[in-house]
């Protein structure tokens, strides 16, 4: 048996060699011109290239893995549902909504450029991202293609990310109760990081039952990862984290932290990974990397 520290160092060596390679596959796809309208690809590349755990692409690649799925193929699905989160993570910050000034350590795009140009900058790469899952290079059956831009347009959208957005602005102005919470958090975090399991399955034509194994488990992991989140807003260092701390409470923000406090949300993060642990079954030791991921959460500090 290894010891947890041996565990947890063959998880960032894996983790380190996902994002190398994502991030080389970001970099090609991600065009850098000299067109008259270059600073929005500058700013789209500025969004993307600039740090990041890459946990959702992490989770798309480990889950296609499962199914002996061709790495360049995953690669691609997996830079287009980083630039997805990339792209929320910029409108996230825009001064109508977060009006975060650090992301990932350094001035947020807005900042960097200007606030109609991050607004492009979004909105750009979230369209890109379709163009990405749509291209034959991503698979070759039109029908796991489509499948996959239709569970990225669910994950993203009104019922998906959008959605828990939407509930996140409703939420500094009115009282949730923990249920809402919840729903906010699911659409908010989980859609999209259920998606990056799920596209793995799709790629490789896994069975149903395979498939809801990987969702059930990531939806479980990403509301542990917006818990996660919102304690480290309000305890984590902003060396670490890359992001001002300290926004929810101004805010007013909707979180299990405002609710039930840091312990309490901690155990709710821990129970939520056993949990997520659990849906993972049906793959025996082949998913050991998404239980190391998944006790990962808890004891982030970035
Ligand atoms: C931040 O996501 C936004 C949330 C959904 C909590 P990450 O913590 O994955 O951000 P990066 O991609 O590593 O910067
Ligand atoms: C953002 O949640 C989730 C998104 C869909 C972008 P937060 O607003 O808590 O994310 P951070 O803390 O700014 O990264
Ligand atoms: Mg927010
Ligand atoms: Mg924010
Ligand atoms: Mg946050």
């Amino acid at each position: 048996m290894p010891s947890p520290r041996e565990a947890s160092s063959s998880l960032q060596e894996k983790m380190d060699e996902a994002v190398a390679a994502v991030n080389t596959t970001m970099g090609r796809l991600l065009p850098d011109t000299d067109d008259p309208e270059s600073p929005l690809f500058q700013a789209m590349r500025y969004g993307v290239l600039s740090g990041g755990k890459r946990m959702r692409p992490f989770l798309l690649t480990q889950s296609a893995a499962l199914f002996y799925v061709d790495p360049s193929r995953a690669r691609r699905a997996a830079a287009a549902i980083e630039f997805v989160h990339c792209y929320s993570l910029i409108h996230d910050d825009l001064p109508a909504m977060d009006n975060a000034e650090l992301r990932r350590g350094q001035p947020t795009v807005h900042r960097a450029y200007d606030e109609a140009t991050a607004i492009l900058a979004g909105d750009g790469l979230l369209t890109f991202a379709f163009e990405v899952l749509s291209d034959h290079e991503t698979h070759e059956d039109p029908r796991v293609r489509c499948e996959l831009v239709t569970q990225l347009a669910r994950a993203a959208g009104p019922g998906g990310m959008v959605g828990g957005q939407m509930l996140d602005l409703i939420g500094e102005k009115q009282e949730f109760d923990l249920g809402t919470i919840s729903r906010l958090q699911r659409m908010k975090t989980g859609r999209l990081m259920a998606f990056s399991c799920e596209a793995g399955a799709i790629l490789g034509r896994a069975g149903e039952a395979q498939r809801r194994a990987l969702c059930n488990y990531a939806h479980d992991l990403g509301l542990a990862f917006q818990v996660t989140d919102d304690i480290l807003d309000v305890e984590g260092n902003p060396e670490d984290t890359g992001k001002d701390g300290g926004k929810d409470a101004r805010a007013g923000k909707a979180t299990f932290v405002s609710t039930m406090g840091k312990d309490q949300a901690r155990q709710r993060a821990e129970m939520l990974v056993e949990q997520a642990k659990r849906h993972l079954h049906i793959f025996e030791h082949r998913a050991d990397t998404l239980r190391e991921l998944a006790d990962y959460v808890l004891t982030r500090r970035t």
